[in-house]
């Protein structure tokens, strides 16, 4: 580090470039550019390259035109963190754009900065640095959430000339002050914003505040304010914008704020005649006493009402209790009223009523969602002319939605959602051309929805009228005025045929048509829509088929609810993460019971999310790209039957928590990377088991004896891993392999059944699927693994076994005698071990025998004579010292020679012999390069 330093002032020394910028406040910038770390390189400007020493041509800094003087630092985080909804990447690129480190006190040097802006760094949780209250002649200074933690230093007291202070803070980041009495230095301050800086201990904080005559936009929101005791009377000359959101202020606070803002505190009440606030957002809080006496009833709001300024009154989230006052109808300039959430337990009438007067005139927004309402609409809500807002969401409101609704011209968004609606949507709605969201949902509405109704709403982007019992009646071929983002259609009866003009609606973002009596198969345009699309619920109808591409489909943000059908949705292109489709809706448990996901570009690994899924019976995700390991949390699947994770690149080992799933019919975990032993849990706990498949992963030791109790098994493929030690000799009790039973195929056909089902089984060198006929399969395949030992006698007791595969292991002795007693194996390979002897001749009676390898083993003698044995090509037995056919002619003259066989190594001579006889070669020659040939055999 030094050695960079002293390099970089020699630098400094040798550049003799006086353009424009102070010498020592451009060494001041490169030592604080020393200090940073600057991860995505944003001041790269910041050198002396040639071209590059004018300080005021660099990033972010702005000289004085005249003197050259430093006077701003915009060195806020340009790629601002993108809440829940931005994508990992875009969030790692905000990350990695963080300015880190240190805080050179070089700053110091810089004389004139009157702007410095650090908001959205990343400083890790160091103190906001005490000299930069010395920098006294900062006018903006924007440390928003920069990464500063611990105690807000005192110093900031000398920024005597600051007019803007930002340190709102992150509220992991634990910022505090213990006394805001510095603040009483900035007394220029006009924008003060301390959001969840914990100030708890600042009790302070009012008389402080009240100080501050500038004061205009005072931002405290979620800053754990202390109690202050009453009577308090805040100065409100200059306020404007007050936010005192989430500060879990109590009754008392609440009160002293209402009582501050009372007239029977004369000095409070003038300086209300005069405020200029518009905007008291006091929303989060818990104020719970009654609102008569701490709001309404007060005169000071009387004198609210008489002022000229039209204002907003935000009490969202406060626990306020008891009806609104008529005294409420006399604040004629309330330019929003924002309710939602207080226990107002009140008739609606009543307070369309109250506000009938001349808060109706102006009114542009009226929220009282969830204000525990109930009662009928009334006529009167015509009087509410300029309304542009109205929410009445989560109330008890019953009855019709009145004609009146129609004379609402400037209404843009209405909602009437959550409450006891009935009767029909008025014809008036057509009325309401400005409405662009429309929230009828979950109500008792009923009756037709057409044309008439909202087919002149050509503003209308959000269309939500899920959970009432609408038909919908408009014409196949109707193109809406309007282009629709959200439309919800849930329960509806749209008809059986999915609706060609929705094809016209290119904005589409979210919909829900799930159980709305669809019978159709899945168009094809339903998929043309934007790649915004975010949520499709077709769930809860009868649609069939496959689904077509989806590109949109498993974006990050997007959510698709398919259940209740009965659709395949594999050999996709879904791609990306799983986690939208199977972690949305976190809480529910979720109805479907088989998810087919195979054969997609799903990456990623398998996420955690199974708890609600415990309905499911068969899981596809075979064919993908998933990575990571099998979840322990799939032993919640208690239904699971068949479980399908093919051909992926999990990892990891087995876990044992899957003994869980007792029910487990199929269990196909081939193709990955999975590794471990093969557990002994698996013949303990999965005893209905039918299908195992392990085959190509990274397995290792024994075959557990265990597994072959397993007496349901049919399949069991364990291909291509690292298994050592012997076959075992308890394979008699595979059950299913030795007695064909045929109840044992109820449980398959329950899963095929119930809807795509498929297993896939390597059979005869090839990879075959099966469904319905799965019944009959009976395979076993340990092929390509290092198994040693013989092949037990006992295997010839599996007598419906059809494919058995022991290749390319490390078997030795006999071939047993009774192989032919398998009747019907139909393919059998022993190729690539050490397998000696004579192929024994019961082999010939394997009537079924289609597929034979037993080249490269030390087989020798006749090959045993039957329509099958001999009907393989010859390259079945090469690699051996057998003779007879269909070895070529040579072979059989060798027979001639050596019928019954038994010097394996004079055979070979032999045939060699002729050769060279037949040339004519030497027999000095011979010597010699017989032994290569022998080698590369
Ligand atoms: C300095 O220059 C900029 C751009 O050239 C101009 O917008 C600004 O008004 C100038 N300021 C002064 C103080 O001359
Ligand atoms: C600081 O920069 C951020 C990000 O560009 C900006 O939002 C904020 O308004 C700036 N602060 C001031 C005081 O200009
Ligand atoms: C703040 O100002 C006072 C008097 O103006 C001075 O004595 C003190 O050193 C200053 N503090 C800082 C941190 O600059
Ligand atoms: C009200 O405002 C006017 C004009 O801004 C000012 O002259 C008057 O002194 C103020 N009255 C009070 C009580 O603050
Ligand atoms: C509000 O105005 C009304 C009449 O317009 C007046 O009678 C009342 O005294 C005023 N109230 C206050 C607090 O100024
Ligand atoms: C195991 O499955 C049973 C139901 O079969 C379920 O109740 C239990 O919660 C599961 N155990 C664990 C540890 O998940």
């Amino acid at each position: 580090m030094s050695v960079l330093l002293v390099l970089l002032f020699l630098s400094l020394a040798t550049v003799n470039i006086n353009e424009g910028c102070i010498e020592s406040e451009r060494q001041a910038l490169l030592m604080f550019k020393h200090d940073v770390t600057d991860g995505a390189n944003r001041l790269s400007s910041w050198s002396l390259h040639h071209g590059h020493g004018d300080c005021c041509q660099w990033d972010g800094v702005v000289c004085d035109n005249v003197t050259s003087h430093v006077l701003e630092l915009h060195l806020a985080n340009p790629r601002p963190l993108l809440d829940d909804y931005g994508s990992d990447a875009k969030n790692e690129a905000t990350e990695r754009s963080k300015l880190r480190g240190k805080i050179n006190p070089s700053l110091l040097k810089l004389t004139h900065l009157s702007y410095l802006n650090l908001s959205q760094n990343g400083f890790g949780g160091i103190p906001i640095p005490d000299f930069i209250g010395s920098i006294e002649s900062l006018r903006h200074l924007d440390l928003s959430k920069a990464g500063f933690a611990s105690l807000v230093p005192n110093q900031l007291r000398n920024l005597s000339s600051l007019e803007y202070l930002n340190l709102r803070a992150d509220i992991e980041d634990n910022l505090y002050v213990t006394d805001l009495q510095w603040l009483s230095g900035l007394s220029l301050i006009k924008h003060l914003d301390l959001s969840d800086v914990d100030l708890a201990q600042a009790s302070n904080w009012l008389q402080v505040l009240n100080a501050l005559p500038f004061l205009k936009n005072l931002y405290l929101s979620c800053c754990q304010l202390p109690q202050v005791p009453p009577p308090i009377h805040l100065k409100l000359s200059s306020l404007a914008i007050v936010d005192l959101s989430a500060n879990d202020i109590e009754n008392s606070l609440g009160g002293s704020i209402f009582h501050g803002l009372q007239s029977k505190n004369k000095l409070a009440a003038t300086s209300y005649t005069n405020t200029s606030l518009k905007h008291l957002d006091l929303s989060n809080n818990i104020f719970n006493s009654s609102i008569p006496e701490s709001l309404y009833s007060l005169d000071s709001l009387h004198a609210i009402g008489n002022m000229t300024s039209a204002i907003n009154l935000d009490l969202l989230d406060n626990e306020l209790e008891g009806p609104i006052p008529i005294t409420m109808g006399n604040l004629c300039n309330l330019k929003s009223i924002i309710f939602s959430d207080l226990n107002l337990n009140q008739d609606v009438s009543t307070i369309l009523a109250v506000l009938s007067g001349c808060v109706s005139n102006q009114l542009d927004k009226l929220d009282l969602s969830g204000c525990h309402l109930s009662g009928q609409l009334t006529n009167q809500l015509r009087n509410f002319k300029s309304l542009k807002e109205l929410h009445l969401s989560g109330n008890s409101v019953s009855g019709p939605i009145p004609i009146s609704i129609g004379e609402l011209s400037s209404l843009r968004v209405l909602k009437l959602d959550q409450n006891q609606l009935k009767g029909q949507l008025p014809n008036s709605i057509e009325k309401l051309t400005n409405l662009e969201i429309l929230d009828i949902s979950t109500n008792l509405l009923e009756g037709v929805v057409s044309k008439t109704h909202i087919g002149n709403l050509s503003k209308l982007k959000v269309f939500q009228a899920s959970k009432n019992s609408f038909v919908l009646r408009v014409s196949p071929d109707w193109i809406p005025p309007f282009e629709i983002e959200l439309l919800g259609l849930m329960s509806w009866n749209v008809g059986s045929m999915f609706h060609l003009w929705l094809h016209s609606q290119k904005h589409l973002r979210y919909l829900d048509i799930s159980g709305s009596r669809i019978s159709d198969s899945l168009p094809g345009w339903l998929w043309n829509f934007s790649s915004s699309f975010q949520y499709l619920n077709l769930s809860h109808n009868q649609i069939h088929g496959q689904i077509p591409d989806i590109p949109w489909a498993m974006s990050v943000d997007s959510v698709i609810d398919l259940s209740f059908n009965l659709l395949n949705m594999s050999n996709n292109n879904f791609s990306g993460s799983l986690s939208p489709l199977l972690c949305y809706k976190l809480k529910e448990t979720m109805g479907t019971v088989i998810l087919n996901l195979g054969g997609n570009v799903l990456s990623g690994g398998i996420p955690d999310c199974w708890l609600n899924w415990q309905n499911l019976q068969v899981i596809k995700l075979s064919n993908n790209r998933l990575n990571g390991s099998i979840l322990s949390s799939m032993r919640t699947l208690q239904s699971i039957v068949s479980l399908h994770l093919q051909k992926n690149h999990l990892s990891g080992e087995i876990p044992l928590s899957l003994n869980n799933c007792t029910d487990l019919i199929i269990l196909d975990a081939g193709e990955n990377e999975l590794h471990g032993s093969i557990p002994r849990w698996i013949g303990d706990s999965l005893r209905k088991l039918v299908v195992l498949s392990l085959r190509s992963n990274k397995f290792s030791g024994y075959i557990p004896d265990k597994l072959c109790t397993i007496g349901s098994l049919q399949v069991l493929d364990l291909v291509d891993n690292n298994l050592i030690g012997s076959i075992p000799r308890r394979v008699t009790k595979f059950q299913a392999m030795a007695k064909f039973n045929g109840s044992m195929g109820t449980a398959i056909s329950y899963v095929i059944g119930a809807g795509t089902f498929v297993a896939t089984i390597v059979m005869k060198g090839q990879m075959l699927e099966f469904g319905t006929n799965l019944n009959l399969v009976r395979s076993m395949d340990l092929s390509n693994n290092k198994l040693s030992g013989e092949i037990p006698v006992e295997v010839t007791s599996l007598f419906e076994l059809q494919t058995l595969n022991l290749s390319h292991n490390l078997l030795s002795g006999t071939i047993p005698d009774r192989i032919g007693e398998l009747r019907s194996l139909e393919s059998v390979d022993f190729s690539v071990n050490k397998l000696s002897g004579s192929i024994p001749e019961s082999m010939s009676y394997l009537t079924f025998l289609s597929h034979l390898n037993l080249s490269f083993n030390n087989l020798s003698g006749v090959i045993p004579s039957s329509t099958q044995l001999q009907s393989f090509d010859s390259s079945c037995y090469e690699g051996n010292q057998l003779c007879g056919l269909p070895l070529p002619k040579q072979h059989s003259a060798n027979v001639a020679i050596h019928n019954g066989g038994g010097g394996n190594d004079y055979g070979f001579e032999m045939e060699w012999f002729y050769f060279g006889m037949l040339y004519e070669f030497g027999m000095g020659f011979w010597s010699v390069f017989a032994p290569v040939v022998i080698n590369r055999r």
